[in-house]
């Protein structure tokens, strides 16, 4: 059978380009020698077209509204998994044996605590600081404390960084919490969940027992699932762009969050509540869906709209759930989740949003889940930097073992000057 290829007609010549064919989806024209035999790049600012990439983690169709994490479907996980299982899963390739999923859950554990010195670092931010701003700073820092896990060329030396960055990251955002409302932080206890001391390091405090309610726990859990990986977006192609110069893996997802902080990005589940609640009322709501269909109005419906999916995203099905049974199960009533609905509602029968193929993301619901178990908006970017670290380090190390990476290096359509002479300032 011969390859498939791609032709490609120009004023200097034919030329033709290998089509390379993934397990499912579209082929990708592999077009690294047109360059060299052409003397042109492509053009495509945001990577619309481009694959950066191979990879064998997550499996987007947008238009199916399907996201498969090595195969299994993200419902699937969600309803069925745990938040370790998946993490382990998407780290190595396959769902754990029992004994393996033990072993896992022990490692992690072991590398809960935080080097001590680490509390100091905290004190010199501002008690007001954005949680995601402390995420930044202190996993940037982790690589001035944990030297024996930043040489990349080293295989134990990455295992061991992927562990305690997975592990860690849970201490570092209840303590960036704490510290923003003044309580003493909280050393990790072993003997709960990953999700369970997350939320006791969270909303315990010294004082006083804290008993993880399993209904939070579950729900907790299941967001950090559905934020657990998402192919090669925004922050995860930052990583792998950070880290395609050698970077320790510290300083990469430190890279990460910095792009997730972004309201396009994962900035967009505080955002979208605090625009639910600007909202308020179930009648405003026409006047901004009109808003958001005005080309001269910069106003976005936040949770609305994804570069790859052109149909509702699986993983905000999962979550409207979710926040429905958390609601109930707390007894809570949040006006909030109605006036969620009905702009879903409306949205979803207008024909700009129709057009447009906007459905809600990941980011509609999860905030109103987020904000019945007490976090602040400003904790929710941080949760979701917590959870995708995961993916994060599961690409990071895809990546530096991929004998066809190399340091990630995009050209550019240059509309600058052409060359000119200096003049003195005298002269100007
Ligand atoms: N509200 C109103 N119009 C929208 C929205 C929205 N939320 N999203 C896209 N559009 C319009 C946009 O104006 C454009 O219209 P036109 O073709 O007339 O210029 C069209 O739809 C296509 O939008 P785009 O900005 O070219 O699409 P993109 O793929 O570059 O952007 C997006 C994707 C997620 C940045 C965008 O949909 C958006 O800003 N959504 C709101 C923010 C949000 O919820 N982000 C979370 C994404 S999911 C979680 C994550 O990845 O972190």
């Amino acid at each position: 059978m011969t390859a498939k290829t791609v032709k490609l007609t120009t004023e200097g010549g034919d030329f033709s380009y290998p089509l390379m064919e993934g397990s499912v989806g579209p082929d990708v024209i592999d077009i690294r020698k047109l360059y060299g035999e052409t003397d042109k790049f492509t053009y495509d600012p945001g990577f619309t077209s481009t694959a950066s990439c191979q990879s064998a983690i997550t499996y987007i169709d947008g238009d199916q509204g399907i996201l498969l994490h090595r195969g299994y479907p993200i419902d699937q996980l969600a309803e069925q998994s745990n938040f370790m299982e998946v993490a382990y899963l998407l780290l190595h390739g396959d769902l754990p044996k029992k004994k393996e999923l033990e072993e896992f859950s022990y490692t992690i554990s072991r590398h809960t605590m935080l080097h001590e010195q680490l509390a100091t670092f905290y004190r010199g931010f501002r008690r007001d600081a954005h949680p995601m701003a402390i995420m930044c700073g202190v996993v940037g820092a982790l690589s001035a404390f944990y030297h024996d896990s930043t040489d990349i060329t080293d295989p134990q030396q990455r295992l061991i960084a992927s562990h305690r960055l997975i592990a860690k990251m849970p201490t570092i955002a209840a303590m960036a919490f704490k510290y923003s409302i003044g309580q003493p932080f909280l050393y990790p206890q072993n003997n709960l969940s990953y999700t369970g001391n997350f939320l006791r390091m969270t909303f315990g405090v010294p004082a006083e027992p804290y008993e993880v309610n399993p209904i939070i726990e579950k729900a907790m859990d299941r967001i950090f699932i559905l934020h657990a990986d998402h192919e090669q977006n925004a922050s995860t192609s930052t990583v792998r762009l950070a880290g395609s110069s050698g970077a320790n893996p510290f300083a990469c997802i430190a890279a990460g969050i910095a792009c997730l902080w972004g309201p396009a990005h994962g900035g967009a589940n505080e955002a979208a509540l605090n625009m639910l609640r600007e909202i308020g009322d179930v009648k405003h709501i026409k006047e901004y869906v009109a808003r958001a269909k005005d080309k001269n109005d910069p106003f976005r419906l936040m949770g609305f709209g994804h570069r790859v999916y052109k149909n509702y995203d699986p993983r905000a099905k999962v979550m409207q759930q979710t926040a429905e049974a958390v609601l109930k199960e707390l007894k809570v009533s949040d006006p909030v989740l109605d006036v969620a609905r009905e702009l879903e509602h409306i949205a979803l029968n207008d024909d700009y949003f129709i057009e447009k193929k906007l459905y809600p993301n990941v980011d509609f619901y999860s905030g109103i889940i987020l904000n019945a178990i007490g976090f602040p908006t400003e904790m929710f970017t941080a949760l979701f930097a917590l959870a995708r670290t995961v993916g994060w380090v599961a690409q990071w190390n895809e990546m530096i073992s991929d004998p066809e990476q190399k340091i990630g290096r995009p050209r550019q359509l240059y509309v600058g000057a052409t060359q000119r002479d200096y003049v003195a300032v005298s002269k100007r």
